[in-house]
């Protein structure tokens, strides 16, 4: 099966899963280049993320569009999503319950797109796989988990809250094309290590 197939029966598999909380609210799944080697994941969808079914329209999602076009790259090269993949009701933070019980289906995304960086959007997003991880300590920093690099990154609507916020966001921006060339080479480093190892 190839990575769209993959993504298509995944996302089928989280339409037909009734247990999920936040069954009222669209599905947004995730969109973007299945090969990329970096994914940003976000928290829940909001207002505009639930009208158009995808992650990262509204306000917050246009910063983020710029700041990827600022370091030459395009939407269409990266993928993105959230942990949570329905709105909480006002847009309340999401409960540990829902981030538990979606975590499958996140699990399994990354799994199939197999990104090389997961660039976290936000505090949940960050916790979530870096669970000791402090926003304002951690951000733009690079965590090795396993075969994969995590970059803590402010959300978005934080960033456009305070001058001072939006200046962080954009600095980690500026980092991460240096940052996926650094992790691409620690990579081979380690994995030439284990052949001649082998
Ligand atoms: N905030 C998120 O965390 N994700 C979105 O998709 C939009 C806003």
């Amino acid at each position: 099966m190839d990575k769209e197939e993959a993504l298509k029966k995944l996302f089928q598999e989280v339409v037909s899963d009734k247990n999920l909380p936040l069954q009222e609210p669209n599905l947004v799944f995730g969109e973007g280049n299945v090969d990329a080697e970096v994914m940003f994941v976000g928290e829940a969808p909001g207002f505009h993320e639930n009208e158009e079914k995808r992650p990262f329209v509204g306000r917050g999602g246009q910063l983020l569009n710029r700041n990827i076009e600022k370091i030459g790259w395009r939407r269409e090269d990266v993928y993105i999503t959230n942990i949570v993949k329905r709105r909480p009701p006002d847009n309340r933070d999401p409960l540990p319950e829902e981030i538990e019980a979606y975590k499958p289906y996140l699990t399994k995304q990354i799994e199939i797109i197999n990104p090389l960086v997961v660039a976290t959007l936000g505090r949940f997003s960050m916790n979530y796989f870096l669970p000791g991880a402090k926003i304002t300590r951690d951000q733009g920093k690079v965590f090795r988990v396993g075969g994969r690099f995590i970059v803590p990154i402010l959300h978005p609507a934080a960033a456009l809250r305070a001058t001072g916020m939006l200046e962080a966001f954009e600095e980690v921006f500026q980092k991460l094309p240096r940052i996926v060339s650094r992790c691409k080479k620690e990579l081979a480093k380690t994995e030439n290590e284990s052949t001649t190892a082998n």
